[in-house]
């Protein structure tokens, strides 16, 4: 019998590119953000100041160009706020709460702005 559950249990990794150039690792499972993979993760940069309620901009990333065809249409409400982030938005923008984790995103990885603020 199949675990309905294995999918919801399964670890996502996920790679951030630092500004000091490094790459840090974090994982999270299925159906998490990757703004709360980074945060449990303590990954620097990512500060989320409203906590996943799309209204801050400070969870902020670049998605490298390889996965963006990963994703599907972004909802218009983040694509506006993305007008709005410190760091200039480039075509792989996203907001990182906005992203949810799923066996398909192992791997993914995501460079954080020089600045949030
Ligand atoms: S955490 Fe505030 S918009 Fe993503």
């Amino acid at each position: 019998m199949a675990d309905i559950n294995a999918d919801a249990a399964a670890s996502v990794v996920v790679r951030f590119r630092l500004a000091n150039g490094t790459t840090v690792e974090a994982s999270g499972a299925c159906g998490a953000s990757v703004m709360e993979t980074a945060i449990s993760g303590s990954v620097p940069g990512i500060l989320a100041e409203c906590g996943g309620a799309l209204s801050c901009a400070t969870c902020h990333v670049y998605v490298d160009e390889e996965w963006l065809d990963r994703f599907g249409p972004m909802d218009p409400f983040e694509d506006e706020m993305l007008e709005g982030t410190a760091s200039p938005r480039q075509r792989g923008s996203r907001l990182s709460c906005q992203i949810r984790l799923s066996p398909e995103l192992s791997g993914i990885v995501l460079t954080i702005p020089p600045t949030q603020y």
